[in-house]
């Protein structure tokens, strides 16, 4: 273990690194199994998020795992890759240029008028970037070389409010783009209700699942079973050692979000995540292989 996380881990735990980590397992620091490595909106912190950009840097020059993004539909059943429902006044501007005064809510909206928006000058992009659809985000990385040489898995977070389809209306719209482009293999759709992620089942017995929440509640391992589900995402900072091994005692996985901060990854690799999303895929990458010079501290949890 490397001296500085040495200390600042034992200035947390108090005295003995292994016994914060897991009383009910020591850490194997010796050999950190792999895990994987989950762009958080492409890596919000190395580019504008959920931008093509993003998505670009993270799969053809860091070669993460999977990249991270939202969705929401039109009310022309287009999907749109945004975090907000809204369009973000802070990244965007209206088409003239002025600043947004009255966010359009995306899943209330038909995409010609969302497109419309400068979602480029005010984050350093070309002017005329709007907002990508996920059709165009997965054309944009299928045409990459990937290079770890696998392709890479999409964390499709599902969103928005839509009036006047239903879930299973929503799920059949997304399966249906995820068919389209034949990534079925490499999806994870992630929620955090059970019942959407019940209708994506019930439509597709093989696509993977993620559920995501902020803390493992009691039923949640009996509906993961139940759903069939790849993974289970909690608040990295609510996880710990035993909870990791109750979900992989049922073959389920556990993917923390989103932790940008070393000695967080640090630990939560010794207690045995399966996957950390994170802005700062570079990082964390380095750290994974060993050869991370600085301690990263950057910045709070956040969904
Ligand atoms: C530590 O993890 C590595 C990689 O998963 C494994 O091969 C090794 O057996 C583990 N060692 C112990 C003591 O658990
Ligand atoms: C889950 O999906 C629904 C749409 O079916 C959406 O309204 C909700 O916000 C999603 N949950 C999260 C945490 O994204
Ligand atoms: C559960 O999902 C996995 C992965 O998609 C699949 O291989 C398996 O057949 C599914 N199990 C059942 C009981 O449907
Ligand atoms: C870190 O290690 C990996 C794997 O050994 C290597 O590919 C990469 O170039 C290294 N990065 C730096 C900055 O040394
Ligand atoms: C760390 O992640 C959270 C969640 O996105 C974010 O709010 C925060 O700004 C990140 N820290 C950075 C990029 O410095």
């Amino acid at each position: 273990m490397r001296r500085e996380l040495f200390v600042i881990l034992s200035l947390i735990c108090g005295i003995s690194v292994s016994g914060c980590i897991s009383n009910t397992a020591p850490a194997n620091t010796s050999s950190t199994p792999k895990v994987e490595v989950h762009a958080h909106r492409g890596g919000a912190a190395l580019r504008p998020e959920n931008s093509l950009a993003a998505f670009t840097n993270a799969v053809a020059d860091v070669g993460v795992d999977s990249i991270e993004l939202d969705i929401h539909p039109t009310t022309d059943s287009v999907l749109i890759v945004n975090h907000d429902d809204t369009v973000n006044p802070s990244l965007c501007l209206n088409p003239d240029g002025s600043q947004i005064a009255h966010p359009p809510v995306i899943s209330h909206s038909p995409s010609t008028k969302i497109q419309k928006y400068d979602c480029g000058t005010l984050v350093g992009l070309p002017k005329d970037t709007s907002l990508p659809t996920l059709n165009k985000v997965i054309e944009t990385v299928e045409a990459l070389a990937p290079i770890n040489g696998k392709p890479a898995q999409y964390d499709i977070h599902v969103k928005g409010n839509p009036k006047s389809i239903t879930a299973t209306q929503y799920a059949t719209l997304i399966l249906d783009v995820v068919q389209a482009y034949g990534i079925h293999d490499r999806v994870h759709i992630m929620n955090s209700s059970w019942t959407f992620l019940q209708a994506v089942r019930a439509l597709d017995s093989t696509i993977s699942i993620y559920y995501l929440t902020s803390q493992i509640q009691p039923g949640d391992l009996d509906s993961a079973v139940e759903v069939n589900a790849t993974a289970v995402a909690p608040l990295g900072d609510t996880l710990d050692a035993t909870t990791v091994q109750t979900f992989h005692a049922q073959g389920i996985q556990v993917i923390a979000w989103t932790i940008n901060a070393s000695y967080r990854w640090k630990s939560l690799m010794d207690i045995g995540v399966d996957g950390i999303i994170t802005d700062n895929p570079v990082g964390l990458d380095e750290l994974i292989n060993g050869n991370l010079t600085d301690q990263l501290t950057i910045g709070p949890a956040g969904d």
